[in-house]
């Protein structure tokens, strides 16, 4: 099969809905985060500057929340992709829980941000975080200003697109795991690593709004589907 021909540079985009079996609520669907709240409300710079304490409450409860959930076997088959396979490799995310690095990925992209980094609004200056925001102190660089969640809001550029650009256009292979395909850039990944040459697997719970884009699309849970693929890969090295 197409996708488990060994290639030489592989990208890897990952969603919430890899993330899902560890306990972590996706965006969209009847559970999804995004279902009691409007987005501009919550997830925007005119939601921080409208409502300071709401904004920041709703990613301390995220926050806490990693505090409770590990790793799950998808995480754990993607970091052991990463050290056994020989071309180059990188891991880009959507997801701003840590549980690719703490299952072991290290080329690793957060695109959107991260839960347990503060970022502050006036020497942009970040730093780990993994206690409350609505308390924090003034920014210990520049002592003045404000720190935000290390999030990026929907009208943010999100992060090192540069480096994942480059790498998309030298890929062999790309796959994508649990991500609706609704937002952008993201959702164009797919498009752009397959005009340049490479070949595309989707691995999701269903089909997503960008499933017609990939040559194959995989349907069933992250904890059985990426584990089976990448073994797969391994084995056709
Ligand atoms: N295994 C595989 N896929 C799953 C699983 C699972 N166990 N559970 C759910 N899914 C799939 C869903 O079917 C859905 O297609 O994961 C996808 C999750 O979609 P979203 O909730 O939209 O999450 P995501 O695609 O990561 O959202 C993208 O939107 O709100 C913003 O910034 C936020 O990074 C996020 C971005």
């Amino acid at each position: 099969m197409a996708a488990e021909t060994p290639p030489q540079s592989l990208v890897v985009l990952t969603g919430a809905g890899i993330s899902a079996e560890s306990g972590l609520a996706t965006f969209r669907g009847p559970d999804g985060l995004w279902e009691g709240h409007r987005i501009e409300t919550i997830c925007t710079p005119e939601a921080l500057a409208a409502d300071r304490a709401l904004v920041l409450d709703f990613y301390d409860q995220r926050r806490r929340a990693l505090a409770t959930v590990a790793p799950n076997a998808a995480h754990a088959a993607l970091a052991r992709l990463e050290a056994c396979w020989p071309g180059p490799f990188l891991l880009v995310t959507q997801n701003v829980d840590d549980l690719h690095a703490r299952a072991g990925s290290r080329q690793l992209i957060h695109m959107h941000g991260a839960l347990r980094s503060a970022l502050c609004e006036g020497c942009e200056t970040r730093q780990p975080w993994t206690g409350d925001l609505a308390d924090a102190p003034a920014c210990p660089a520049c002592g003045a200003a404000r720190l935000r969640p290390d999030i990026v809001f929907f009208g943010e550029m999100p992060y090192h697109m540069a480096e994942i650009e480059a790498a998309l256009e030298g890929a062999d292979l790309f796959v994508s795991i649990g991500t609706s395909g609704a937002v952008y850039p993201a959702a164009g990944f797919v498009r752009l690593a397959a005009a340049a040459g490479a070949a595309t697997l989707e691995l999701n719970l269903e089909a997503s709004a960008g499933s017609a884009w990939f040559e194959e699309t995989r349907l069933g849970p992250a904890t059985q589907l990426v584990p089976a693929w990448v073994e797969a890969m391994l084995a056709s090295r």
